[in-house]
């Protein structure tokens, strides 16, 4: 596991809690939706940002080589040991998203689930992926957004508080900061009451 100079932050509790509370969802929908992101994802050089407790681990490909990266270390010690032992080429980074100690054009794919909804502000994370993503690299993500319609703005009105007792911010349009980072051709799928969605977006570095 790598340390890379950034503030690190740590949250033992939280990160020991995660899988417990997660579980009955994990099985019923999550899962699921994670298997659909990953078989979007071309190798051999994946990113994986704000990797966790390692859930997406047990779809990860042999084939693949990838970088996992969390700014928390005792997410991602637990993601480490869901690792260890698995025929899984992976190396565990800590760092933060908006600042990646990676040069420009080293990944094929760079995956994030449920991560931009924790950022306050999505652009510098998604600026700093589509920098590291190779020319015609994809970003697949399984986020939260902010749902159209009226229920869009009554979740936006109650996106301060929820976001402060939550720590989720849910309501990020995430498909339009994805745009405006500079991807291309963002595509979506609506997953869950317009709330949770899979989106995919291109690397057109010659734009
Ligand atoms: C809600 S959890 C999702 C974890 C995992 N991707 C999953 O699907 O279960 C969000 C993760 O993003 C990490 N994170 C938050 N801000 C980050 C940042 N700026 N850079 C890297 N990781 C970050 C947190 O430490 C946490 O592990």
């Amino acid at each position: 596991m790598k340390g890379v100079g950034c503030e690190i932050k740590d949250s033992a509790f939280t990160a020991a809690v995660y899988d417990f509370f997660l579980r009955p969802f994990e099985s019923l929908l999550i899962q699921k939706w994670r298997r659909q992101l990953w078989e979007g994802v071309k190798g051999p050089r994946v990113l994986e940002a704000g990797v966790g407790t390692g859930l997406n681990i047990a779809h990860y490909s042999s084939d693949y080589h990838v970088t996992a990266v969390d700014l928390n270390e005792s997410f991602l010690q637990r993601a480490y040991r869901k690792a260890k032992g698995k025929p899984v080429q992976v190396e565990f980074v800590l760092a933060d998203v908006k600042s990646l100690p990676f040069p420009d054009h080293s990944f094929d794919t760079a995956v994030s689930t449920f991560l931009f909804c924790q950022l306050p502000d999505p652009m510098p994370g998604l600026t700093e992926i589509k920098r590291v993503l190779k020319p015609n690299g994809v970003l697949l993500m399984l986020e939260h957004v902010r749902p159209q319609g009226r229920l869009g703005g009554v979740i936006s009105s109650l996106s301060g508080p929820l976001y402060l007792l939550t720590g989720e911010q849910i309501a990020h349009n995430t498909e339009g900061f994805t745009t405006t980072a500079g991807f291309t051709n963002v595509t979506s799928e609506t997953l869950f009451g317009n709330m949770v969605k899979l989106i995919r977006a291109e690397n057109d570095n010659y734009k």
